[in-house]
This record gives structure tokens, sequence and C-alpha cells, in this order.
């Protein structure tokens, strides 16, 4: 039975991935959850379960969650086989007890990624990301008063672009989905929000550059071209940015092989 009526309770059992930290044996381990609500969170069923094992002096499931709001892309673990589970558009704290049915068994599991180690049960160390923002996923700009914004036209059509690349927040769905592990749209969602913008152009070609070789050194494998990466996005980044940041990036190899002597600083498409 569908429990898509709001009042109505049901249950499902959790399966969830338990592994005491890195290197440690790991195994799946039946929750039964009996009073569940169609309107809680995943998250909260999350809670309500380590309440109880809390009660009985069992260690809790550790799970990593900040805002809870889809916003920082922290919450991350695959839900019946798939990140971020049921639903588009969505991350892991967005998803509904309304998506599953009274009887369930609900598989949960860490993203699953050689570059993200396992720390403890369903949480993840996702720093190689952040070593590939450190790369080049910024600009450089001289500190001071602001330029109005209004006397550096952006185009539209460049802008939307942009803010449609800037809306990942590096959840790491994309490497979980891909079956070789693969970075490639949140590299370029990183490397395409500031390759679009005027203040980007500067360090364009020194940044996709960096990010990409930061990638590979991470452990990242190639894309395989089968877009599971944006089918599982939570926030709808295509997969043409992948597209882009390889035309980025082998008009910056070039020029960074062959340029001028006179040119040695490089610049933007
Ligand atoms: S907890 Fe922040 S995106 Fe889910």
């Amino acid at each position: 039975m569908v429990a898509n009526n709001s009042t109505r309770i049901f249950s499902v059992t959790l399966r969830v991935w338990r592994q005491s930290g890195p290197g440690q044996p790991g195994k799946f381990v039946d929750y039964p959850a009996p009073q569940v609500s169609p309107d809680m969170s995943f998250l909260e069923l999350l809670d309500v379960v380590n309440d109880g094992l809390t009660l009985t002096g069992e260690e809790p499931i550790a799970f990593a969650h900040d805002c809870r709001e889809g916003i920082c892309g922290t919450c991350s673990c695959t839900i019946n086989g798939k990140p971020h589970g049921p639903g588009k558009g969505v991350a892991t704290c967005q998803v509904y007890m309304r998506s599953f049915r009274d009887g369930d068994v609900i598989v949960v599991e860490p993203f699953r990624a050689k570059a993200f180690p396992l720390v403890k049960d369903l949480v993840t160390d996702r720093e190689a990301f952040d070593k590939i923002q450190q790369a080049g996923g910024f600009i450089s700009v001289r500190t001071g008063a602001a330029p109005d914004a209004n006397s550096i036209p952006v185009p539209k059509d460049d802008a939307d672009l942009a803010m449609d690349a800037a809306a990942c927040i590096g959840c790491g769905a994309c490497v979980a989905a891909c079956k070789n592990a693969s970075a490639m749209l949140f590299v370029a969602a990183k490397v395409s929000h500031l390759g679009l913008m005027p203040q980007g152009q500067p360090e364009r070609d020194r940044r996709v550059l960096a990010m990409v070789q930061t990638m590979d050194e991470a452990g990242f494998g190639n894309c395989a071209n089968q877009y599971e990466c944006s089918a599982v996005c939570p926030k709808l980044i295509s997969h043409d940015f992948i597209a882009r940041m390889n035309r980025d990036y082998v008009s910056a190899l070039f020029r960074e092989n062959f340029k001028p002597a006179s040119n040695a600083t490089g610049g933007g498409a």
C-alpha cells in the first residue's frame, strides 16, 4: 500500500551499512522502524532510529548532515542503490518517507568511491573536492573598493548558464553514480561557472588545467559518457558542462604548450 495519506503511519526496515572505521570490516544491519510518518524526512527517520539505538546502549548510525535544506551537500548517502535516493533534483535531506511503501526494506549505504574514503558508517571523507576547489575554484581580485556591478556587462545567456553551474553543492552524488567514480560533472560545474564570467577570464586557462590535474591526482576516474552523474545530481547540473570543460581544457593545453614567449601569463579564450 502506498503511504500517500499524510495521517497514515506505516513501517519500514532500514538496512544500513555499519562500519566502525576505515579499514574495518563492514556489514549491513537491519533496523525496524515501526512508526513512520509519510511527512518525516529521511534524515528525521535516521534521527528516530538513532534515538532508539542510544536508549538501548547501541552505537548510533553515523551520517553526515548540516543544512537539511538541500543547500550544503553534506547529507550524502546512497538509498536503494541511488545516490540521494528516490526523487529527482533532491538531496538526501529532501527525501520524504512518503516516497516509500509500508513494509519496504530500504538499503542505505555510503557513497562508494576510492577518492571518498569511508570514515564511519554512512560518512565519507570528501576532502578531495576541497582540494580541487583550492586548485582553481576562485578568482583573484585586488582588494579595495569594489567596482560597480553594472560596470561589467554580462550577457544574459552567459549569466544564466553560470548560475546553472554555480548551483552545484559539491555533494559527490555524481561520483557515486558513475561506474568510473568520475568527478567531471563537479569539476566542470566549478570550471564553467567562473569561466563564463568576465571576472573569471584572466585565470581561465590556469584554472581548468590545475583543477583537472588535481582531480586526476585524487584518483577519480574518467567520464564514461553515460551521464548517470547528471541523472542523480540534486541540482540537475547538465552534463553539457563536461563538454564545455573539455573544450576549455584542450584550448588551455594548446596555449600552454604553444604560447609565444611574450604571452607568458596565458589568458582566457
Ligand atoms: S544536509 Fe545540506 S544538502 Fe542535505
